[in-house]
């Protein structure tokens, strides 16, 4: 008889997270939450929620406790499934601290200083440009290394945090010899970058103030259908992809990533109709796929236990699997281990 192949070892590691900020939107569940729930069947994925990070901006605790809750629950939803993957947050799993600081060590002020994102938050929130704000680059990189990640699943703002990962790790490997897995990023061809629906040139954002410009995962249908409705356009009057026309591009888009139809089959579809039939039928496509999630997470919502359950169990896989590359790299910088080690 022939030994059974043991997939599980030849599997390449996964690993990303999303922050519990607030909502999360349609952005964040076609640029990356959708591609986690795909991969599982194929790959060893460890999917976190990246609350340590959350803190860079000032948090209410009530709130911020409840958008975490949220959040987990709505990634069951979506259909991260714990029997799969390693599914956790991040602050119950220290190693991410302990290594994120040792990282922070062999990041350079001037390149943390050149990330897009240190220099959108810093002008948004001139009042609190905490270290952490600075430092949040070589935390993300932790995560990720610490997993020995082959790929990331991210929608493309997060590519220059992901570049810089691939930098701290070869730096480190560079000098102590192989140490972490030099990861890839996974970004989707369609809805890498959903745009907002009040302005298409800005990334659709948790943090919008307009109510208008981002749909929620959790959106009711009316909303969804009220939004999309308004969404910004052009005065063209055609459905098709083009320079000059980011408003109908994006809506293109979002509806080939529910619908799986092509550029060219939309423009087909849509030949000879008006703006309105198109933004009714993304809006009705969308509030489609998106029904079932809604319905779940309610479910999940209900049993605390259950989630309880998932996340304790989560962050004591994650602990066994991170610790060990924490203290492969700890030994290699010189570090004397401790007693039981
Ligand atoms: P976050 O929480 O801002 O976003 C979560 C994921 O959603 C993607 N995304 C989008 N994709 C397409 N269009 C958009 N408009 C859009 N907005 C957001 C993001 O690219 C991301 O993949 N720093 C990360 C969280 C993080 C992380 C990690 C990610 C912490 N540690 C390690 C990967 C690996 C963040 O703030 O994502």
């Amino acid at each position: 008889m022939t030994e059974p192949v043991k997939n599980e070892e030849r599997k390449k590691v996964i690993f990303s997270a999303i922050q519990p900020s607030g909502t999360i939107t349609l952005g964040n569940y076609l640029g990356a939450l959708k591609n986690w729930i795909e991969l599982q069947d194929n790959f060893n994925c460890i999917y976190a929620l990246a609350d340590l990070h959350t803190i860079t901006v000032r948090q209410d605790p009530p709130t911020f406790r409840r958008h975490t809750l949220e959040a987990y629950a709505l990634l069951l939803a979506c259909g991260v499934d714990p029997k799969k993957s390693v599914f956790f947050i991040q602050s119950h799993v220290p190693t991410h601290a302990q290594l994120a600081w040792i990282l922070d060590c062999y990041s350079q002020f001037g390149e943390l200083q050149r990330m897009t994102q240190f220099k959108d938050k810093a002008a948004k929130h001139p009042d609190n440009v905490n270290a952490g704000l600075l430092t949040y680059p070589p935390l993300m990189a932790a995560d990720i290394l610490l997993y020995q990640a082959d790929l990331v699943p991210v929608g493309v703002d997060q590519k220059q945090h992901l570049e810089l990962t691939r930098t701290i790790a070869e730096r480190f490997n560079g000098i102590y010899g192989q140490t972490f897995t030099v990861p890839d990023g996974y970004i989707p061809k369609q809805g890498a970058k959903i745009m907002s629906l009040q302005d298409p040139t800005r990334k659709m954002s948790k943090s919008d103030e307009n109510a208008n410009a981002s749909i929620a995962v959790l959106d009711k249908p009316e909303d969804i259908m009220r939004k999309f409705k308004r969404a910004v356009t052009d005065s063209e009057a055609c459905v098709r992809y083009g320079e000059g026309k980011d408003g109908v591009n994006n809506l293109m888009g979002i509806y080939a990533c529910v619908t799986g139809k092509t550029n060219e089959e939309i423009e087909a579809e849509f030949d000879g109709k008006g703006y309105g039939d198109f933004k009714s039928a993304v809006g009705e496509a969308v509030a489609e796929h998106l029904r079932p999630i809604r319905e779940r997470y309610e479910d999940y919502m209900k049993n605390r236990d259950y989630l309880e359950q998932c996340w304790g169990e989560g962050a004591e896989k994650a602990c066994s699997i991170s610790s060990r590359t924490l203290r492969k790299a700890m030994k290699k910088i010189g570090f004397l281990p401790p007693k039981s080690i």
